[in-house]
């Protein structure tokens, strides 16, 4: 016991004397050697903040990712590293965000503009805002001058007459005033010595309010301008003249906030009149004092949020202009792309206590729901295959890769994206499905039953919560059916790559005869046959190639093949998408016992008995089922499939 307690001592004085050991302090003189030897200390707001994020890794995608291929409208598209492991679907809001950060770290009109932040709720506006604050948390030590309630940069002493030749001698831009605070010792205390000054060594903070301030939405009776600029101490007024320094605390938000960030949480839910020191702040970095003292210089990162109806009220007041004039506007919209919306609740549930088991596709059976909820109708396919372009998947109809193009379908609906339904409300469904089990599971069923009982009880508008519904109880439901029917049925045949691969050898020998008019040699008898039309039929109909298509569709396929053999590349029954899908079909079909097995339980006899547990077998060491939940999904797909067979 003893021996613990001591051990938790040494680190903690280790800790502490290490802090010690670094922090800097000294006169103004001894900082301008510090500024000298590394003029990279001295950084205006946006260019701090911006740096901190690049130092982390830029990653560049071009053309040999696949996403960015796919999906983005450029051809290369820059990835910030320092937001990857957080957020997910978010490049183009991000890089946006980054964009600013950087013209105004060049001092462009952004470094006086605000950022706004503006997208449906659950969109991940609070949660880029707080890590990008994160950010300045990490940042390296910044200076200031001792006691001053803003930490204004040590080198604003620098009389105005003399900072064009210190800006020389040190490499720096020398921007901004000192606090009136600073000015008072600086006169009545050190009478003018400015070199003397004692600057001091700092970290940002949010909690502890040095560097990083936040701005609650507030309502009219509370709001108060001091919140943003701070008050006069009322105590002090009768000790010192109202004009006396002294008197002021400087603890608004935009005195905090000095130097790094100030964040308006909800911004368009306060106010008009409270906003306008946002003018002032942007426009000509300094905000009003309290009292009557001169304005006070202010230098930081003023990032705003909100939502669109707040966004719509505000801009329709003309009275409101001068502010939007300030603001550069980027959409948040919710993500669209399924594989990076399943990312998101993945990352959620890493990060909460929940240890329950999750079968196999439930987070992506919920995912389906918001991002399918979010997307607006067209006419050139059906919402399913909308969902799966925006995926970046190939969609296979009649045996081609359909080709629509993802840049038209985007076009079509420029908004998308900016309604439906929200992360939060997948998460409590998730939540809600863990709470009703009594078994600790939750799957793609439950899941859907929960989230059809959300949408019953929340949605209130009637045309959403009928478009929903029918989104659960047939669209997700149908394709989670058919997810679940190739995957029952891949467990079921053991061999089934064996067997897929066979069939696709014998595809291609028939395929490749029938295209060039030749025959075929078997390899067993040596004799010369035919090619079978039958069978190249038979599996050709698995995904509604009939008629005068076959034809086409043979010859696609043999010149694909025989490409990718040219390249030196190794073909096998996956090479092509529409082909693979044919075998998987043909398989499924041909194996008419897995609908006895899997449904007649009661009625198995020893050999299916086998065939049963090895099936599930396969479903928990290779899919990742556990007993219960193998067992929930197999009498599900015993009570839908399989109907009519
Ligand atoms: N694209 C995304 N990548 C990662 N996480 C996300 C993404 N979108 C949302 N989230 C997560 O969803 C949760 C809700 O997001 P957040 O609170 O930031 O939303 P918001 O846009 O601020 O919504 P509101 O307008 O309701 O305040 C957070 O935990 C956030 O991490
Ligand atoms: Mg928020």
């Amino acid at each position: 016991m003893k021996r613990k307690t001591s051990n938790f001592l040494d680190l903690i004085k280790a800790q502490r004397g290490r802090k010690k050991e670094k922090k800097f302090s000294g006169t103004l003189l001894e900082y301008l050697g510090l500024v000298k030897e590394d003029p990279k200390i001295v950084k205006l707001a946006h260019k701090r903040l911006y740096d901190i994020i690049v130092e982390q890794g830029v990653t560049v995608l071009d053309h040999t990712n696949e996403r960015c291929r796919k999906l983005f409208e450029y051809d290369k598209i820059q990835t910030f590293d320092y937001f990857q492991k957080e957020f997910f679907g978010m490049e183009n809001v991000i890089l946006k965000t980054m964009n600013f950060l950087q013209s105004a770290a060049f001092r462009g009109e952004e470094s006086r503009q605000v950022l706004l932040l503006l997208g449906p709720v659950g969109a991940g506006k609070s949660a880029l805002t707080e890590h990008i604050k994160r950010a300045l948390e990490m940042a390296d030590p910044y200076y200031h001058l001792k006691g001053d309630p803003l930490r204004g940069e040590p080198l604003q002493l620098i009389p105005r007459s003399l900072r064009h030749e210190f800006e020389e001698l040190l490499g720096v831009k020398i921007e901004g005033d000192i606090s009136p605070i600073v000015r008072y010792r600086l006169i009545n205390e050190l009478e003018g010595k400015y070199e003397d000054y004692e600057v001091v060594e700092t970290t940002f903070s949010q909690r502890a309010r040095r560097g990083i301030a936040v701005v609650p939405p507030m309502d009219a009776n509370s709001q108060d301008v001091s919140v943003l600029i701070g008050s006069e101490d009322i105590s002090k007024l009768d000790k010192y003249s109202e004009d006396d320094p002294r008197v002021l605390s400087l603890n608004g938000a935009f005195n905090v906030g000095n130097r790094g960030i100030v964040e308006f949480v909800e911004v368009f839910k306060n106010e008009i009149d409270f906003l306008h020191t946002i003018i002032t702040a942007t426009q000509e970095k300094r905000v009003p004092s309290p009292g009557k003292n001169d304005m006070i210089y202010f230098d930081g990162v003023i990032i705003a949020h909100c939502n669109e109806a707040e966004w719509n009220k505000f801009q329709s007041e003309h009275t409101n202009e001068a502010i939007l004039d300030r603001i550069v506007k980027i959409d948040v919209p919710y993500v669209l792309e399924l594989n990076q919306e399943i990312k998101i609740y993945e990352k959620q549930l890493n990060r909460s206590d929940f240890d329950a088991h999750i079968a196999p596709h439930t987070l992506k059976i919920a995912s389906m729901f918001s991002v399918l909820s979010r997307l607006k109708p067209t006419e050139k396919c059906d919402i399913l295959t909308k969902m799966k372009i925006y995926n970046g998947e190939s969609v296979i109809e009649k045996g081609r890769v359909k080709k629509i193009d993802i840049k038209d379908l985007r076009e079509e609906n420029r908004f998308e994206g900016m309604s439906g339904i929200s992360t939060r409300f997948i998460m409590k469904a998730i939540d809600r499905s863990l709470s009703a089990s009594d078994k600790g599971i939750i799957t793609p069923i439950s899941v859907l039953d929960s989230l059809t009982v959300q949408v019953k009880e929340q949605i209130i508008n009637e045309d959403n919560r009928t478009r929903y519904l029918e989104l659960l109880q047939k669209v997700i439901r149908e394709e989670f059916l058919s997810i679940l029917e190739s995957e029952i049925a891949k467990a079921f045949i053991a061999a089934y790559s064996e067997q897929a691969q066979s069939l696709f050898d014998s595809y291609l020998d028939h395929a490749e005869a029938y295209t060039t008019k030749s025959r075929i040699r078997d390899q067993v008898t040596k004799e010369e046959m035919e090619p079978d039309e039958s069978f190249l039929r038979a599996i050709e109909e698995q995904i509604g190639i009939t008629g005068s298509s076959r034809d086409g569709f043979r010859s696609d396929v043999t010149a694909y093949m025989f490409a990718k053999m040219r390249h030196g590349d190794k073909i096998d029954y996956t090479s092509y998408g529409p082909l693979k899908e044919a075998i998987e079909y043909y398989l499924i079909s041909s194996v008419k016992d897995i609908a006895r097995i899997v449904t007649k339980s009661k009625t198995r006899d020893d050999e299916q008995k086998q065939k049963y547990s090895d099936m599930v077998r396969t479903m928990i060491n290779e899919y990742g089922y556990n007993e219960l939940s193998a067992e929930e999904v197999l009498t599900f797909a015993a009570n839908n499939l399989w109907r009519d067979s």
